[in-house]
């Protein structure tokens, strides 16, 4: 079996090469498409395509059949940065090391340069030979009752605090929805049983609220440069989160336990090895 870092760095590396082939660099002379490229293809960690690619793998099927799955998942989550990033929510000036879609582009290119990436999104499931399954979890998780609930409920918090509770189930919906689809999306491309999805789902929902908590730990304790985004942004913002509520400690106890949890669920249907269970503990201890 390959070894982790090996199988992480090859799932970035398909997932690169097929947008660069969906998104070509003469494929417009659009401002909003060199927007769109700029934000899609400027790093990030692609930890969303690597569960996709890598669910896909653990129940049976190739890569390959969830690769534009994987792609589909970066460009909604691109466009959820860059829309995250605007003056009329976070307004923050850097993102993956460097200025933020509307910093290099402009307000109104930006908020199209999102549009756009997520209406791309759900052209390139439409080819894909199960692609209404595809379009449903993708459409479901991003969505009012996923991804951009969940941001509305990060802007009310700001307003009027939260309890520990109520931050969970504001990280389920704007961090593990998306997290929690890219499982899904890559055990529907391999046609897993359902004793396998469901595994894969609670595995992927603590995953991605531990991914917050992170998240949110590193928003306050790590540096731009390492970060590549504006730390202190969320105390900034005034928003609520694990750290402002319970410190810095009692937040990475929290995601451990999460991560604890997401192992289990894993074993259920596949074990203890894999790329998925050494992807939570590699997020536990990730700095940026
Ligand atoms: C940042 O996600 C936004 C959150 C949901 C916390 P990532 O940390 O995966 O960002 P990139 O894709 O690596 O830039
Ligand atoms: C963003 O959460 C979640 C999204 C749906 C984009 P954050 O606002 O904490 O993400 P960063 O820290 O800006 O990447
Ligand atoms: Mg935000
Ligand atoms: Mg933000
Ligand atoms: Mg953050």
């Amino acid at each position: 079996m390959r070894d982790f870092d090996t199988a992480f760095s090859e799932y970035k590396s398909m997932t690169e090469a097929r947008l660069e082939e969906l998104l070509p660099e003469d494929g417009s002379e659009l401002e909003v498409y060199k927007a769109m490229r700029y934000s899609l293809l400027s790093g990030g960690k692609r930890v969303r395509a690597a569960l996709c690619l890598a669910s896909c793998e653990a129940c049976g099927g190739r890569a390959g059949e969830a690769l534009d799955a994987a792609c589909a998942l970066e460009m909604v989550h691109t466009y959820s940065l860059i829309h995250d990033d605007l003056p009329c929510m976070d307004d923050d000036d850097m993102r993956r090391g460097r200025p933020s879609c509307h910093k290099a582009f402009g307000e109104a290119t930006a908020l199209l340069a999102g549009d756009a990436l997520l209406t791309f999104a759900f052209r390139t499931l439409s080819g894909l030979p199960n692609a209404g399954e595809c379009v449903k979890l993708l459409s479901e998780a991003s969505g009012f009752g996923g991804m951009i609930g969940g941001q509305e409920l990060d802007l009310l918090f700001e307003e009027q605090g939260a309890s520990s509770e109520e931050l969970d189930s504001m990280h389920a919906l704007k961090t593990g929805a998306l997290i929690r689809a890219a499982a899904a999306l890559g055990a529907a491309c391999a046609k897993a049983d359902e004793v396998r999805k469901k595994a894969l789902e609670e595995y992927a929902l603590a995953v991605g609220l531990a991914f917050q908590i992170t998240d949110d730990v590193l928003d306050a304790v790590s540096t731009d440069e390492e970060l590549g985004k504006p730390t202190g942004s969320d105390e900034r913002g005034g928003k609520t989160t694990y750290f402002s509520l319970c410190g810095e400690g009692q937040s990475l106890e929290r995601a451990k336990a999460l991560t604890e949890k997401a192992l289990a669920a894993y074993k259920t249907a596949f074990g203890d090895e894999g790329f998925l269970p050494s992807l939570a503990l590699n997020l536990l201890k990730r700095t940026n």
